[in-house]
């Protein structure tokens, strides 16, 4: 016999379960990143992602027609630029891919936010994220001059958020003034402020040809050991005035997310990056996990862990699994 003081559980019914849920993925939370290159008819798929591709301008329709059918309400472009120079100056130019691109998006589907990642990675010849000294190190201050002169270019081509990806320090400051500066007082900044040095970044690395042909990008990036420094770098762009803070990747650092959405009222973003996708990708096409239900129980737990954004490469997947 079931003891009567003893309490009892909730029965879980499907219907019940539906009605007690604490945490919904909806399509509004969704951003769709996208791979731009220089050229004519391009749909190149990239290796480590299966069912992402590198398109050129041209090609753009398609990918947006889907997420506009869907109902994702962002998108977050990636330019991969024909020249590369030691000084990125490809990042900035009127008639950049990203540039061009942008305007694209905007003629095609006018109502989609736009966010462009501003950063230099793809556009320097040695694959950092800034200006190098002679040491070959990424000098923090001299790459200030050039993020901010990106992220005005972007809002300049119609970019509705800037997202600035580099980590630098004064980064969003730099940016905050350019575009203030520039007459482009309204368009928000999408911090990437939590950003590990991460090896989940590899796929993505291949897919933008923005590997660093030398070391690292430990000296500018979060160690994957560290939370409480997550707090400080998060305190330093809000007071130079990010509009959101992104942490990235998403699942490893899941704790950070809770943390961060704890302490701060800013909307959160949460990066499910290139390595997350291609896990689930490679388990499923061994068949040994069930992709739409691991895609989905992920997404869930970013969510949960306090996302208020979650950018990711599922997203057409995701809100095809939610329609
Ligand atoms: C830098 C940038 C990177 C990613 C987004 N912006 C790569 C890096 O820091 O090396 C990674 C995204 C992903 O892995 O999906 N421009």
């Amino acid at each position: 016999m079931f003891p009567e003081d003893r309490p009892r559980r909730l029965r879980r019914t499907e219907t019940i379960r539906r009605m007690v849920r604490e945490t919904r993925v909806f399509i509004d939370d969704l951003v769709y990143p996208l791979f731009i290159k220089e050229g004519k008819s391009i749909k190149e798929p990239i290796g480590a992602m299966p069912g992402q591709f590198r398109y050129s301008i041209d090609m753009i329709k398609e990918p947006l027609r889907e997420v506009l059918d869907l109902g994702i309400p962002a998108v977050l472009l990636f330019g991969i630029p024909n020249k590369k120079d030691p000084l990125g100056r490809e990042a900035y130019k009127k008639t950049g891919i990203v540039q061009k691109a942008i305007k694209t998006v905007k003629d095609i589907a006018p109502e989609l936010a736009v966010i462009t990642d501003v950063c230099m990675c793809e556009y320097t010849d040695h694959g950092h994220c800034g200006i190098l000294t002679e040491k070959g190190e990424v000098s923090n201050d001299d790459t200030l001059e050039v993020i901010a002169r990106i992220a005005l270019s972007h809002a300049d081509a119609g970019a509705d958020i800037v997202a600035p990806s580099g980590m630098m320090d004064g980064g969003v400051g730099a940016i905050r003034d350019a575009l203030d500066e520039g007459g482009f007082e309204h368009i928000p900044i999408m911090s990437y402020a939590i950003k590990y040095a991460s090896a989940f970044y590899g796929p993505f690395r291949e897919a933008a040809d923005s590997s660093p042909a030398f070391g690292d990008r430990k000296g500018y990036q979060m160690d994957p050991a560290n939370v409480r420094e997550a707090l400080r770098e998060a305190v330093l762009d809000i007071e130079e005035g990010t509009d959101f803070l992104m942490v990235k990747p998403a699942m490893p650092y899941l704790d950070v997310l809770r943390v961060v959405s704890d302490e701060f009222d800013t909307p959160i973003a949460a990066y499910q990056v290139s390595g997350e996708y291609a896990m689930i990708k490679a388990a499923a096409a061994n068949g040994w996990l069930d992709e739409d239900s691991v895609l989905m129980e992920s997404v869930l737990s970013i969510k949960r862990a306090g996302a208020d954004i979650i950018i990711t490469y599922f997203a057409p997947k995701i809100a095809r699994l939610i329609a």
